[in-house]
C-alpha cells in the first residue's frame, strides 16, 4: 500500500467564525487563522486543517448557506487573505482542507434567484422544483433535517422548492448535467488556488429518488414515538442517498485525481451511517478517500463498546481503504462535556494512537467546555426552531488567554465563552506540564515519531481485565501498545515495555510486566 499525506494527517477543524479575530469586530476571520499557523504547525504539531465555510453567505445557517462558492464572505476576508493563509501554511508544511457544501446553496445564491424567477428560466432545473400534490400540499412527506416540511412554496411560480435543511438552503439539482459541471467546477477554482482536499458537507443527501416518493413511516412504537422528531420518524429511503450518488462521488474524484500528479489531493464526506452502507463510500477507491467515521461520537463508554467501534470499522473496509476517527465537530456536543473531562483525556489519547486519520476539532486539544446558552440567545437557527438542539455551544471562540475575549478579540466576541478557573486555554495550558493541551501536544509529537502508530497495523490485545480495551500498533520493526482503562476502579495490566506518553504522569511499566493503571487511565508503551 502507498502511503500519501492525509494516510499520515492529523487534521485539524476550524471553525472560522471562532477560531481567532484580526480586527477587532468580534468575529473570527482568515486572517486571524493565518496568525494562528505557527500554534497550529509548531506548538500544536497538526499536519492538516479543515476549515469550514467561509464563503459569501448570509449566514442562514452560518456560512453552510453558500451564495458565491467561489469567493469569501467579507465577514472573514477576501480571496488574498486566503491565498496569504495557503502559502503561510503550505510553508509551515501544513496542508488546507476546505469545505464544500454540494447540496444545497443559499436561496440568496445567483443560481436559486435565477431558478425562482420563472419556470422556464434557463436555471429553473438546477434546483428541484415540484407541483404541488391535488389538494395543494407538499408534493410528499419529506422533512427538513432542521424540522418542518422538507418543501416550501414558492408563491410566484406556484410550485413547491426542496430542502432538506432550512428554508434558505435550495436543494441543488445534480441530475442537471449544467449544474453538475458548474459546480465541480468550483472545486476545480480552489483547487488552482492550492488547496489540499475538501471536506463534503451532508453529501449523501444530494441523490434522491429520481421519482420523489414518499418516505415510508416508522411503526409507531408500542409507547409511542417518544423523543423521536419527526425528522425521525420517517425511513429515509427516498431523500438522501441514491444509489447515483457513487456516480457524483466518482466525478469529484475524477476532478481531484486531474489535481494530483504535483501533490495527491484529498476528501472527507460527511456522512452518517454506519457499517457496510457507510463502507460503500469508498467505492473502489475510486470515491472519497474516506467518508467520515462517527462511531466515536456517541456511545455507553465501555472498553467493550470502544473494541466494538473499532474492530467493526476495520471489519467493514474494503480492501486498501483507510480508516479515521472523530470525537467533536461544530454539530456535537463537546467531547469534555459529553464524556467528563477524564475521560476527555483518555478519549484523546485513544483517538491519536488508533490507525486511522484522526481529526481533531479546534479547542478540545484544551479540553473546551460546552457552553450553555439560553435559547432566547440561541443563534444557531436550528435552535432557535428546536430548543435542546442548538449548536452554539460546541462554537464558542477558542480560548487563547484568560479574560473577556479570551485572546479571541479585542471586542465583544460574537459569542461567550466558558472559562471559570481561568485554565481552558493556551497561555495557561502551555504553563502547566499536566494540561490537556501538553497530553496532545505529547502524543502528536509520539506519533509523528512513530511509523507504527501512523500506518501500522491494528490487533486488539485479548485477555485484558474486562475494563480495558488494549491495541498493538506495528510495523515491521516497530511494536507499539496501548491500554485504556474505562473502568471506575485502578486495575492491573499484564504489559511489558516503557511508556511513552500517558493521561497522567504517574503511570508507570512496573518490575515483572505489569502496568497499573487507575481509573479512565490510558498509557502508550513501546514493546
Ligand atoms: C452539515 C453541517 C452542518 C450544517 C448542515 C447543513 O451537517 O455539518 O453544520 O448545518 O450540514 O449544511
Ligand atoms: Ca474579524
Amino acid at each position: 500500500m502507498q502511503y500519501e499525506w492525509w494516510h499520515e494527517a492529523v487534521i485539524y477543524q476550524i471553525y472560522p467564525r471562532s477560531f481567532m479575530d484580526s480586527n477587532g469586530d468580534g468575529i473570527g476571520d482568515l486572517a486571524g487563522i493565518t496568525s494562528k499557523l505557527d500554534y497550529l504547525a509548531g506548538t500544536l504539531g497538526v499536519d492538516a486543517i479543515w476549515i469550514s465555510p467561509f464563503y459569501k453567505s448570509p449566514m442562514a445557517d452560518f456560512g453552510y448557506d453558500v451564495a458565491d462558492y467561489v469567493d469569501v464572505d467579507p465577514m472573514f476576508g477576501t480571496l488574498e487573505d486566503f491565498d496569504a493563509l495557503v502559502t503561510q501554511a503550505h510553508d509551515l508544511g501544513l496542508r488546507v482542507i476546505v469545505d464544500w457544501v454540494p447540496n444545497h446553496s443559499s436561496s440568496m445564491h445567483p443560481w436559486f434567484v435565477e431558478s425562482r424567477s420563472s419556470r422556464d428560466n434557463p436555471k429553473r432545473d438546477w434546483y428541484v422544483w415540484k407541483d404541488p400534490a391535488p389538494d395543494g400540499s407538499e408534493p410528499n412527506n419529506w422533512i427538513s433535517v432542521f424540522s418542518g416540511p422538507a418543501w416550501t412554496l414558492d408563491e410566484h411560480t406556484g410550485q413547491y422548492y426542496l430542502h432538506s435543511f432550512l428554508s434558505e438552503q435550495p436543494d441543488l439539482n445534480w441530475r442537471n448535467p449544467a449544474l453538475a459541471e458548474a459546480m465541480l467546477d468550483t472545486l476545480r477554482f480552489w483547487l488552482r488556488r492550492g488547496v489540499d482536499g475538501f471536506r463534503l458537507d451532508a453529501c449523501h443527501f444530494a441523490m434522491k429518488d429520481p421519482l420523489y416518493r414518499s418516505n415510508p413511516v416508522l411503526e409507531r412504537p408500542e409507547h409511542g414515538y417518544k423523543d423521536l422528531g419527526e425528522y425521525d420518524r420517517l425511513i429515509h429511503l427516498y431523500d438522501r442517498g441514491h444509489p447515483d450518488i457513487h456516480g457524483l462521488f466518482r466525478d469529484v474524484r475524477a476532478v481531484l485525481d486531474d489535481f494530483s500528479e504535483e501533490r495527491p489531493r484529498f476528501s472527507v464526506g460527511e456522512i452518517h451511517l454506519e457499517g457496510e452502507e457507510w463502507a460503500s463510500y469508498y467505492g473502489e477507491g475510486d470515491e472519497l478517500h474516506m467518508p467520515y467515521h462517527f462511531g466515536m461520537l456517541n456511545g455507553d463508554w465501555t472498553a467493550a463498546w470502544a473494541r466494538g467501534v473499532v474492530d467493526t470499522q476495520e471489519a467493514v473496509l474494503p480492501a486498501g481503504a483507510w480508516p479515521n476517527y472523530v470525537l467533536g465537530n461544530h454539530d456535537e456536543i463537546r467531547i469534555a462535556t459529553r464524556y467528563g473531562a477524564r475521560r476527555a483525556r483518555m478519549a484523546t489519547l485513544m483517538l491519536l494512537t488508533l490507525r486511522g486519520t484522526p481529526t481533531l476539532y479546534y479547542g478540545d486539544e484544551l479540553g473546551m467546555v460546552q457552553a450553555d446558552i439560553p435559547s432566547d440567545r440561541q443563534q444557531d437557527p436550528w435552535g432557535r426552531r428546536q430548543p435542546g438542539l442548538g449548536r452554539d455551544g460546541c462554537r464558542t471562540p477558542m480560548q487563547w488567554a484568560a479574560g473577556p475575549g479570551g485572546g479571541f478579540t479585542t471586542a465583544c466576541p460574537w459569542l461567550g465563552t466558558v472559562d471559570p478557573d481561568r485554565v481552558l486555554n493556551v497561555e495557561a495550558q502551555l504553563a502547566d506540564p499536566g494540561s490537556m493541551l501538553n497530553l496532545t501536544r505529547r502524543l502528536l509529537e509520539v506519533r509523528k515519531g512513530s511509523r507504527a502508530l501512523r500506518i501500522g497495523r491494528y490487533e486488539a490485545i485479548e485477555g485484558l481485565p474486562e475494563t480495558v480495551f488494549g491495541y498493538r500498533r506495528r510495523v515491521e520493526g516497530e511494536s507499539v501498545s496501548v491500554y485504556l482503562n474505562f473502568g471506575d476502579h485502578p486495575v492491573d495490566v499484564p504489559a511489558e515495555g516503557q511508556v511513552l506518553v500517558a493521561t497522567r504522569s504517574g503511570i508507570r511499566g512496573r518490575a515483572g510486566g505489569a502496568l497499573a493503571l487507575g481509573a479512565l487511565d490510558g498509557a502508550v508503551l513501546s514493546s
